[in-house]
């Protein structure tokens, strides 16, 4: 969907959409109505009780002549809010995508918006518009998306330029949406790898490495989860430099990319285990977030690591009990062959510390079922080992529609996940799942590194559609790396 910046609205067919604020009296004109038109906006809003709510949409079909046949009138709430011009927009969209119309004119002249609104509402729109429909070979005429243009008039001068930068992070967040909605069959590890391979072209270097490099670094942890598999393992590196070399040392990325979670060996019931497609999930962020920053030239030197590998049973699979020994050299006792995430990320946060000595590692997984008992679809959970890193990425979180809330750590968790034969086991008890967890990845933390992990188990798919998402893939993340590093990065 292309998004357009006008003056005036234009000629020819289109819907027109005005905003209306909750509370406020009702506009006695409006942009682009005659006094018959406005009048009948107001008798139609009225008729279907809207009162101008973030969210809302009332639709109404003028008489020709008025410029636009249809009017759809958004609410933007009472408050000043930027998340409202987003969720406006991704209403709108939901509202119009298959409505037959093909032009959107939004005109915001009279309500005098910041620059940084107007852009807010083409991200939701453009956001809300994405699909994955390639699949769909039968899909009726009628249920195809036939929005292709957005055209704002009125919106503040710098909207553009703003939208611009905004448009990177859609790219970024469809990116991700499709490596996280494609089937298993589709995305593997070495699959995962060549749809990055385009990040070049736009300046980020890459770096794969394959099972025999990676054999020979000893990530044992990480192997003995893919031994099930007939795909081939990857760790994929992907590295933005937009300081020009002047910051030596890059923040860290790293995403949890099994590209299907049967379980192995400690194997996973048959009902619902399709969704195990998307446990790349913080792979996908990671990806999507790195396409986003080049995009955009941010300039900030960061590196994104994803852990690529499928979970398969099999018999050359590893087996509960087996002890493995991980890049850190630490060993570990596999008691349940389903807690393999853990194993994936240790290996590659050993991996870019001895590489990269990032002092600051944001790891982003579909780590734990137990933070969606938590937390349900509402929030990822955050473990942090620093108070300042989780206050960042809560708030960069809250700016960005990508919400966090933090979970604890302590020694009397820690202690949950000893092993009474190798230096730790991958689960402990059944209290505090998601926690234990983070525990395990914290031990191959090296001392001084600020670290913070992100359980996103809850918000990588949706089972229906939100303000800026259709059901299915919502690209949870991406948006959360890119604000966090405009904020500590680029300042
Ligand atoms: N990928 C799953 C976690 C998950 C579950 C993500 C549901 C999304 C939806 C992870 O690998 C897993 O299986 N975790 C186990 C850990 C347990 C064996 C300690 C879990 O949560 O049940
Ligand atoms: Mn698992
Ligand atoms: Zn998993």
């Amino acid at each position: 969907m292309r998004i357009r910046f006008a003056a005036t609205q234009p000629e020819g067919d289109h819907a027109l959409a005005l905003p209306i604020r909750k509370g406020a009296d009702f506009p006695a004109s409006l942009p682009g109505l005659d006094a018959a038109g406005a009048a009948l906006a107001r008798a139609a809003a009225a008729a279907a009780r809207f009162e101008g709510e973030v969210g809302a949409t009332a639709e109404l079909v003028v008489a020709e002549g008025q410029g636009a046949r249809r009017i759809v009138l958004f609410g933007l709430g009472d408050r000043d809010d930027a998340v409202a011009w987003e969720r406006a927009g991704g209403a709108l969209a939901a509202r119009l995508l298959t409505s037959g119309e093909t032009r959107l004119v939004v005109d915001l002249s009279g309500s005098v918006p910041r620059a940084s609104d107007a852009a807010r509402l083409a991200l939701g729109a453009s956001l809300r518009s994405w699909r994955h429909d390639i699949y769909r070979t039968r899909l009726p005429e009628k249920s195809k998306p036939t929005l292709d243009e957005v055209v704002i008039v009125g919106a503040a001068d710098g909207a553009e330029a703003d939208w611009a930068q905004q448009n990177a992070v859609v790219e970024g967040v469809a990116f991700t949406r499709t490596l996280v909605s494609e089937p298993a069959n589709v995305i593997y590890p070495e699959s995962f790898v060549e749809r990055c391979r385009h990040l070049a072209d736009l300046g980020i270097e890459i770096e794969v490495l394959d099972r025999a490099a990676m054999e020979q670094l000893g990530m044992g942890a990480l192997l003995g989860v893919s031994l099930g598999s007939a795909r081939e393992p990857r760790l994929l590196v992907m590295r933005w430099d937009g300081t020009n070399g002047a910051e030596k040392t890059p923040v860290a990325f790293v995403g949890k990319g099994v590209t299907f979670d049967t379980g192995g060996i400690s194997i996973k019931p048959a009902a619902g285990m399709e969704d195990m497609k998307w446990d790349m999930g913080g792979a996908g962020a990671v990806a999507g977030a790195m396409k986003a920053l080049a995009l955009r030239k941010a300039k900030a030197h960061v590196v994104g690591v994803c852990g690529l590998v499928e979970n398969m049973p099999d018999g050359k699979a590893q087996r509960p009990g087996d002890i493995v020994t991980s890049m850190s050299g630490q060993t570990i006792e596999v008691i349940n062959t389903d807690a393999e995430g853990r194993l994936v990320l240790c290996d590659a946060i050993t991996w870019v510390q001895r590489k990269y000595a990032p002092k600051t590692i944001v790891d982003l997984a579909t780590l734990t079922g137990a933070i969606i008992i938590s937390l349900g679809n509402e929030y990822a959970g955050i473990f942090s080992n620093d108070d300042g890193l989780a206050d960042t990425l809560i708030a960069a979180g809250k700016a960005a529609g990508d919400p966090l809330w933090r979970f604890p750590l302590g020694d009397a968790y820690n202690k949950l996940i000893d092993s009474p034969i190798a230096d730790m086991k991958n689960i402990g008890a059944r209290g505090g799942g998601s926690i234990t967890a983070a525990q395990f990845i914290q031990r191959f933390v090296e001392d001084g590194v600020k670290w913070a992990h992100l359980d996103i188990a809850g918000m990588v798919w949706a089972d229906k559609a939100g303000a800026t998402w259709e059901k299915g893939a919502t690209g949870f993340g991406v948006r959360l790396l890119d604000q966090f590093v405009a904020d500590t990065l680029e300042g």
